[in-house]
């Protein structure tokens, strides 16, 4: 090599196929190879780089390192590359260090297997900004169950980050009492036959705080070049149901609403029949053994006669009374009222009343009366005793009342129907308690719910908008 002589090496360089530039680093072109000058002309030597090759009179951007052999100023790389468009054409420059003050350029269009290459990158950077950007949740496993895909929603929705679940199994994500996911992929694998896969299904997911969401799955099953991968797209829709669990709700109390209404009212006069011809024959009536039984029926008349008031308080479109209202005072007043009717020694009542409250618009009335429904049925479920805590709270804008006992509790099943008129599990409940508590709340546009843990406690949660 040492025998090499000048012209040897530059005869070398112009049989390449490359065009090959030497640049300073005031990127003047010092030489350039015989391809080089076909491309750009015997005067391209002398003359900036950026003004032969993009012929613009600019230096290429050096904040956005466009430049390779910017690239290299700075740094102790010996190599870089960029990719100058020309028209149509995609050109690849790579820049090589040769000392401190030189570097070499070696232009090639992109073709063949070069372009492939940047198409695949590019449409792997597509993939993957459509991915982070999608609104659903997308998640990939392969054939090991393993996950492979998790976008950004994926993270949102269960509460994992990427660099946590990538390469965990999926049943992290699947409630355990699905049984075995893995099983039913490795059967599919098998058999082949899908069953749930090119449709949409809804299933419970588990997130990372160990709560549960429902979702709503699409999943997707490719292979190719012998690699197997399953995709579910998937979406959160707990608010679709609660809606849906709402508006149902609504509709119930509504048909239940009119039914009553109509008995109600066809009960009222006959009870007032029997009640007033009652009080007329029991004048006239000396025999103890008779009177004992007429004193029955009027006590029963009685007893319908408030059963039928109480209806009429559920069916009734009643009218709200609005003023301000402190909520701590009327929560307050009921939980004084609360101990003077209840053993202290066996129900204790804590509040926990933030301070930072308005007064909301409300018939504070019909607050109370919630209130009291809600604290009665607390007290019921705590047969040995224990402790109802009422709180307030300020949340996006609304006031937040939220009843907690420790109570029995109500199950998954039960907790569907509390709210429905006369849906009662005591012996002497009349089931419209909560009824009536939901329709006040509704008429204020307020909302209501119950979460509950069986044999834990039961909470109740009041939401009212401040007008
Ligand atoms: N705090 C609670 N703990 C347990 N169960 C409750 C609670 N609140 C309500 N429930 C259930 O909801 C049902 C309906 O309540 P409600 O409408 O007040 O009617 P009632 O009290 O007349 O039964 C109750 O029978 C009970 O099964
Ligand atoms: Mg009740």
């Amino acid at each position: 090599m040492k025998n090499l002589k000048k012209n040897t090496l530059k005869t070398l360089l112009d049989l390449l196929y490359s065009q090959i530039a030497i640049v300073d680093k005031d990127k003047v072109i010092r030489y350039a190879n015989k391809r080089f000058i076909d491309e750009h002309g015997k005067k391209a030597v002398g003359r900036e780089c950026y003004n032969v090759v993009k012929e613009d009179f600019r230096p290429c951007a050096v904040d956005e390192s466009l430049c390779p052999v910017n690239k290299l100023l700075d740094t102790e790389e010996i190599t870089s590359r960029t990719i100058h468009k020309k028209g149509e054409k995609d050109i690849l420059v790579e820049a090589y260090r040769l000392d401190s003050d030189l570097y070499a350029l070696i232009l090639n269009e992109l073709t063949g297997y070069q372009y492939l290459i940047k198409r695949t990158k590019t449409a792997e950077e597509r993939y993957k900004i459509i991915l982070d950007t999608a609104p659903d949740a997308i998640v990939s496993i392969d054939k090991d169950h393993k996950i492979v895909v998790f976008n950004n929603a994926a993270e949102k929705i269960f509460g994992y980050s990427k660099e946590e679940i990538i390469g965990k199994d999926l049943n992290m994500l699947v409630p355990s009492y699905y049984g075995d996911h893995f099983s039913y992929v490795k059967r599919f694998l098998e058999t082949r036959k899908p069953k749930i896969i090119g449709k949409s299904v809804v299933f419970n997911a588990k997130r990372e705080d160990g709560s549960e969401i429902p979702v709503e799955l699409h999943i997707s099953f490719m292979e190719a070049n012998g690699e197997i991968t399953f995709t579910a797209i998937i979406r959160n829709v707990s608010e679709q149901k609660s809606l849906e669990r709402k508006l149902l709700q609504s509709e119930r109390l509504a048909a239940v609403g009119k039914a009553v209404a109509h008995v109600a009212h066809e009960i009222k006069n006959p009870l007032m029949i029997i009640g007033g011809f009652s009080q007329q024959i029991r004048r006239h009536i000396t025999d103890k053994n008779s009177l004992k039984k007429i004193d029955l029926i009027l006590e029963e008349v009685a007893r319908l006669e408030r059963l039928v008031a109480n209806l009429g308080d559920f069916t009734k479109e009643f009218r709200l009374i609005k003023r301000p209202s402190d909520i701590n005072l009327v929560i307050k007043d009921v939980l004084k009222m609360m101990k003077e009717i209840h053993p202290e020694e066996k129900y204790k009542f804590v509040e926990r009343l933030s301070p930072d409250i308005d007064e909301v618009i409300c018939d504070p009335d019909k607050i109370k009366q919630v209130l009291i429904n809600i604290i009665t049925n607390a007290i019921q479920a705590m047969e040995n005793g224990g402790t109802v805590t009422v709180a307030t709270e300020n949340k996006d804008g609304e006031v937040e009342i939220s009843i907690q006992d420790e109570g029995k509790g109500i199950s998954e099943e039960e907790i569907l129907h509390i709210f429905e008129p006369f849906y009662t599990t005591r012996d002497s409940g009349s089931g419209l308690g909560l009824a009536i508590s939901y329709k006040i709340i509704e008429a204020h546009k307020g909302e209501i719910k119950a979460i509950s843990t069986p044999s834990k406690g039961t909470k109740f949660i009041i939401r009212l908008p401040y007008c």
